[in-house]
């Protein structure tokens, strides 16, 4: 069935379908990707963090998927569905089911039929709602709400977690039933910082795709690559290509981009995808607190402690410069570093 690509038909297969890579390390990724695709019914469950191309890959699976193309890929935001409208949301209502529900309407699961249902953020769909979904995913047919016949869908379902659900099954907040019913193939998408060679080919891209709106830029100098390369990125690709946005804006045609344009993007506004990145991290710290792994005083310690790292790790940034840029005083910093046992690495 099928023909075997060579590495670079495979990366182009899937940069023609929006997901760039340039590293060897995604080929086994790329490669089980376009086997479910062609495999219609199985279900592929997308394990990585936030921004690491979850969503543009499941995108890549149904378009390469022949018979399911040419029909919806549909979004189920399960962090912001509510419980209260969640039923008639994936699955429709009747007219006059509930005080509201004037009209009849669809439902996602319907608006999808025949194509794909992209389970985004999966780690978030509510307890109580899981047995429903594991439900409908089960028999292939849901009733929706107020009514009294069944349909029959029939959807390939993609989930994405931003995190891993298997410690979630643990913890008892995630349902082990539809965790083995979503579990069929798993694709695991590395953090960006765990595939520093895609850097340059994503920043190239990303120029590429909004030539439209910025001048043309010749390339990428080398100071900024190796800089990205000792950075954690937890944005990920998103993080990544909001930055080099920033970048275009402020630069002439024909330039490169470097070290000083990412500093000056970083000090230009914070992004709402910073702010998640934020809460995302405050979560991970709220839970080792919540577990007893690390007291309050202690995980706000380690907290301060890696941003300073991070800090004196910025070539050409000295004990002065860092306190500028922090708000505070050299000494006041001194200190602060001195408490985190960072003394020993100041200039
Ligand atoms: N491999 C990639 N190639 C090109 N763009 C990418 C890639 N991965 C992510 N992106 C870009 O980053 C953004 C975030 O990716 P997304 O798939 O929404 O991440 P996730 O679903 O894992 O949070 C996308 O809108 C896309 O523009
Ligand atoms: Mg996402």
């Amino acid at each position: 069935m099928h023909n075997d690509l060579s590495a670079k038909e495979l990366r182009g297969l899937f940069c023609d379908l929006g997901f760039v890579s340039d590293c060897d390390q995604l080929l086994p990724l790329l490669q089980r990707a376009r086997k479910a695709a062609a495999i219609s019914d199985v279900t592929v469950l997308m394990e990585g963090e936030t921004g690491t191309g979850k969503q543009v890959l499941a995108q890549a699976i149904h378009k390469l998927d022949c018979k399911r193309r040419p029909f919806a890929f549909v979004t189920v935001h399960c962090s912001t569905i509510t419980e209260a409208l969640a039923e008639s949301e994936l699955f429709g209502h009747q007219r006059g089911a509930f005080s509201g529900a004037v009209d009849t309407r669809k439902g996602l699961f319907s608006a999808a039929h025949r194509g794909t249902l992209f389970l985004d953020d999966v780690n978030d769909l509510p307890l109580s709602l899981q047995p429903k979904l594991l439900d409908v995913l089960q028999r292939g047919i849901l009733r929706p709400v107020g009514s009294d016949s069944e349909v029959p869908v029939d959807v390939r379902v993609i989930a994405a977690a931003n995190r891993p659900l298997e410690p979630l099954v643990r913890e008892g907040r995630f349902r082990l039933d539809l965790y083995h019913r979503l579990n069929v193939v798993r694709l695991f998408l590395p953090p960006l910082r765990a595939r520093r060679a895609d850097l340059a080919a994503l920043m190239l891209a990303f120029a590429e795709r909004h030539r439209t709106l910025y001048a043309p830029i010749l390339g990428i100098e080398p100071d900024l690559l190796r800089f990205l390369e000792s950075q954690s990125l937890y944005g990920n690709v998103r993080e990544l290509e909001n930055a080099v946005q920033r970048m275009l804006f402020s630069k002439a045609e024909g330039s490169s981009l470097g070290l000083e344009d990412w500093m000056r993007q970083l000090s230009s506004d914070v992004s709402q995808d910073e702010v998640d990145a934020l809460e995302q991290s405050a979560n991970c710290v709220w839970q080792a607190i919540f577990s007893g792994e690390l007291g309050y005083d202690q995980a706000l310690q380690e907290l301060e402690r890696r941003v300073l790292k991070s800090a004196i790790a910025v070539p050409g940034w000295t004990r002065r410069k860092i306190a500028e840029r922090l708000h505070m005083s050299e000494r006041a910093l001194y200190y602060k570093m001195h408490a985190c046992g960072l003394t020993d690495r100041l200039r």
